[in-house]
């Protein structure tokens, strides 16, 4: 299989496991036969000490040229000052819009080895294996009027506002992702109180029946939160609303032990997807050789698995991984007291190895 893969390091840690990523996807490419050409761009503060902008138009023409893209992080306390249209953050807002990535997949796998390392009991962890499908484009982080108001400005206004279409395209990802895991859907929301959530509650009733094979429930996003923590192991796929999944997807994360192991995805109806680690640049480590990479490289098989429907070489990457956690290898972010620690480039040679 020939594809093109735009990578967009990005800033501080970002650059650093974007190269491991792709180190690893080279092997990858090897073993099964397949050609992957790499293209790089610039984005967040590099595009903007560079071209004067977070996202260049040549960059974007790099990613809707591409089948895909692996993205690092952006950001770093040399840009925290500047305007808002010239921080970094900017650029991956601008692309996900551009791109129309409604999609935000974060799977939460707690791998054995350090389920010890979770804020969570052991027992309550180990195994976990869920996925959050979080609505990426609408509600109420997009919802306009957002302000202040009245003759004071001493109230304020935000708006929740989705259409039955932005509803009908999560849900209907969430049952397909359903269907290729577990077959286990919940679909979070709060129809007790809010209407948006009432017309998310139609839709999942309209499109389950698509989907005979999968077992869907409804909870209330409070239930739902509870749940996480109590007994995480009852869930597979969550799909829910932007704000909802945001605060439930982060409280998920917490059961890995570390941000350095997490993963994500956004994907489109049709263009190509994105993929990268859940952390941020990590200005307090960039350029030590620190860096989990494992978040990134974790990334990298998702978009074997989503963009490429190559599942075996995305198994073949996870189980990598997991042998190397198996053996006792650990970053410093998951180092306990009876594992040496080893550096990025020590860690990436290791899962290209297993
Ligand atoms: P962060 O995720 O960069 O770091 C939080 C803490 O986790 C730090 O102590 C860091 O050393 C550690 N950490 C993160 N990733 C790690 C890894 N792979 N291996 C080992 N340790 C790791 O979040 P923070 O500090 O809030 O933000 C730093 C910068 O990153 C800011 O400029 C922020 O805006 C940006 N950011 C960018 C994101 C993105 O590009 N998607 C997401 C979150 C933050
Ligand atoms: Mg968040």
């Amino acid at each position: 299989m020939k594809k093109q893969i735009a990578v967009l390091p990005g800033d501080g840690i970002g650059a650093e496991v974007a190269e491991s990523a792709i180190s690893v996807l080279k092997v990858v490419s090897e073993k099964f036969g397949h050609e992957f050409e790499f293209k790089k761009g610039l984005i967040g503060g590099c595009a903007i000490d560079e071209y004067g902008t977070p996202l260049p138009d040549e960059t974007l023409t790099i990613c809707r040229e591409s089948d895909a893209i692996l993205l690092g992080a952006v950001g770093g306390p040399k840009w925290d000052g500047n305007p808002s249209e010239l921080r970094p953050e900017k650029g991956l807002l601008t692309l996900r819009k551009s791109l129309d990535l409604f999609a935000n997949l974060r799977p939460v796998t707690v791998f054995e080895s350090l389920a010890e390392a979770s804020t969570l009991k052991f027992e309550v962890v180990n195994g976990v294996d869920l996925m959050i499908v979080r609505e990426l484009t609408g509600g109420l982080y997009f919802g306009r009027p957002s302000e202040r108001i009245g003759e004071n400005k001493d109230a304020v206004v935000d708006t929740l506002h989705y259409t039955r279409k932005e509803i009908e395209r999560i849900v209907q990802k969430g049952f397909e992702l359903a269907q290729v895991r577990r077959k286990k859907l919940t679909s979070v929301d709060k129809a007790n109180v809010l209407e948006s959530s009432r017309m998310w509650r139609e839709v999942v009733e309209e499109i389950a029946p698509k989907f005979p094979d999968v077992e869907y429930d409804h909870r209330l996003v409070d239930d739902a939160a509870m749940q996480l923590i109590r007994n995480p192991k009852q869930f597979d796929v969550i799909v829910t609303e932007n704000l909802f999944g945001d605060i439930l997807s982060d409280e998920a994360s917490m059961m890995t032990g570390s941000l350095g192991m997490l993963p994500s995805a956004s994907l489109s109806a049709d263009g190509p997807g994105l993929y990268e680690p859940v952390h941020g640049s990590a200005p307090d480590i960039a350029g030590q050789g620190k860096a989990n990479p494992l978040a990134m490289i974790l990334s990298s098989a998702m978009m074997l698995k989503y963009s490429f429907n190559l599942s075996e070489e995305a198994s073949a990457i996870e189980s990598a991984v997991q042998n190397v956690l198996n053996e006792g290898y650990r970053t410093q972010d998951i180092a306990d007291s009876h594992s040496p620690v080893i550096s990025t480039t020590e860690m990436t040679e290791k899962v290209k190895a297993a």
